[in-house]
């Protein structure tokens, strides 16, 4: 395998010291860059991106063509897990993801099993495309949803802003939800390993829609099934650690919880302090995040300066991998994403001196 060029990301995930401080943006390709756009439109679709290692390959390389990154990100999507276990994902124009078959009954729920992984190998086979092309370059992250925020689109059946169904179930029917789970955790361990075996060098578990959920039911519906994916992930590839990132979007108030699963690193959102959340893990885990992802509609002054309090917040020292608190906005202005990057990058050297 090539030797990376630039490992400041796995060293930062790993508190390793570092000579900046890495960035990179969750959603990094996609609609906001139109060459992205233009790639989309020759493909045809947003599934015929992900299902072609070739398109795949082209938009995950185009942003890191344009912004200094220190990190790649496997284009995918988290509701390609859910197609392979046949619930028949489509994108309805301008509506988001839906699924053609939601697990509405027990009987559906009761078949759902731990689909076989061939379905999911033009996603392993976009992996080493991708590998390949990088040459060493920065490291790719591979990723899934988190049980629980996979669960969400598949009991809806799509978005949803009260998770009326999910909510329903989890109340009345806890253990049809804690089998939807378990195959979950099951796969997702499955998957993200065959990621790590085609190339990933980090994964990323997004959990999205565990911070909807109550303080007790957090922990019972969302956190114990990625503590069971932790635990069953390998961690070392290559001679070098597999870092692995939770992020739960508003988890804030579960920090501590979420430090203990044993994850290398916890993803944070705009909403909490970074300097207290360091306080708070302690030396446990790394920090990704903070960057409120609308502050790239602000002008690129007043961007350089959110950055440089967050950096300041953080303090001294390794640990902390600069990131969106969530998806960059299609309507981002790629300009002001440039502007971040390249602050993140000179502001940071004097907390590594
Ligand atoms: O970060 C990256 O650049 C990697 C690619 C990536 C995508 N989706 C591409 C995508 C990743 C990591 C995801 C994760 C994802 N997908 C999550 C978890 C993180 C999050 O954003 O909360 C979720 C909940 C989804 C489900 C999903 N996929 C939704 C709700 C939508 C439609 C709404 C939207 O924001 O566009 C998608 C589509 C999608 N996934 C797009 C991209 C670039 C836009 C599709 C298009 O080109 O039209």
């Amino acid at each position: 395998m090539t030797q990376l060029k630039n490992d400041t990301f796995l060293r930062a995930l790993l508190k390793e010291p570092v000579e900046y401080t890495p960035i990179w943006m969750m959603r990094q390709a996609g609609r906001y860059l139109p060459e992205y756009r233009a790639t989309r439109a020759r493909a045809g679709s947003f599934m015929g991106l992900c299902t072609s290692p070739d398109f795949a390959t082209e938009v995950t390389l185009q942003p890191l063509e344009r912004f200094p990154l220190d990190a790649a990100i496997l284009f995918s999507d988290i509701l390609t897990v859910p197609d392979a276990m046949g619930l028949g994902l489509y994108f309805a124009e301008g509506e988001g993801p839906k699924f053609a078959r939601p697990l509405r009954d027990e009987t559906a729920i009761r078949a759902l099993s731990v689909p076989a992984l061939d379905k999911l190998q033009y996603v392993f086979d976009a992996v080493s495309s991708i590998r390949k092309a990088l040459d060493g370059r920065v490291p790719l992250i591979g990723f899934s949803g988190s049980p629980f925020t996979l669960a969400c689109y598949m009991i809806e059946g799509g978005g949803s802003d009260d998770f009326r169904h999910v909510k329903a179930m989890l109340y009345s029917r806890p253990e049809l939800l804690h089998h939807i789970l378990a195959v979950n955790a099951q796969t997702v361990t499955d998957y993200l390993n065959a990621q790590i075996d085609a190339g990933a060098q980090a994964v990323q578990i997004f959990d999205t829609w565990g911070g909807a959920l109550s303080h007790a039911a957090y922990k019972e519906f969302s956190l114990a099934y990625m503590q069971r994916i932790v635990a069953g992930l390998k961690r070392e590839a290559d001679g070098r650690r597999v870092p692995v990132i939770v992020f739960t979007k508003n988890g804030g108030q579960w920090l501590e919880d979420i430090a203990a699963i044993g994850a290398d690193c916890v993803g944070l959102d705009w909403t909490t302090d970074i300097g207290l959340a360091r306080a708070r893990v302690g030396d446990k885990v790394a920090l990704q995040g903070n960057f409120d992802p609308n502050a790239l509609f602000g002008s690129p002054a007043a961007i350089e300066a959110e950055a440089g309090r967050i950096l300041t917040a953080y303090g001294q020292g390794s640990g902390h991998v600069f990131n969106l608190g969530h998806g960059i906005s299609q309507h981002a202005d790629p300009e002001h994403a440039a502007a971040l990057v390249a602050a993140v990058h000179r502001l940071s050297r004097p907390f590594h001196q």
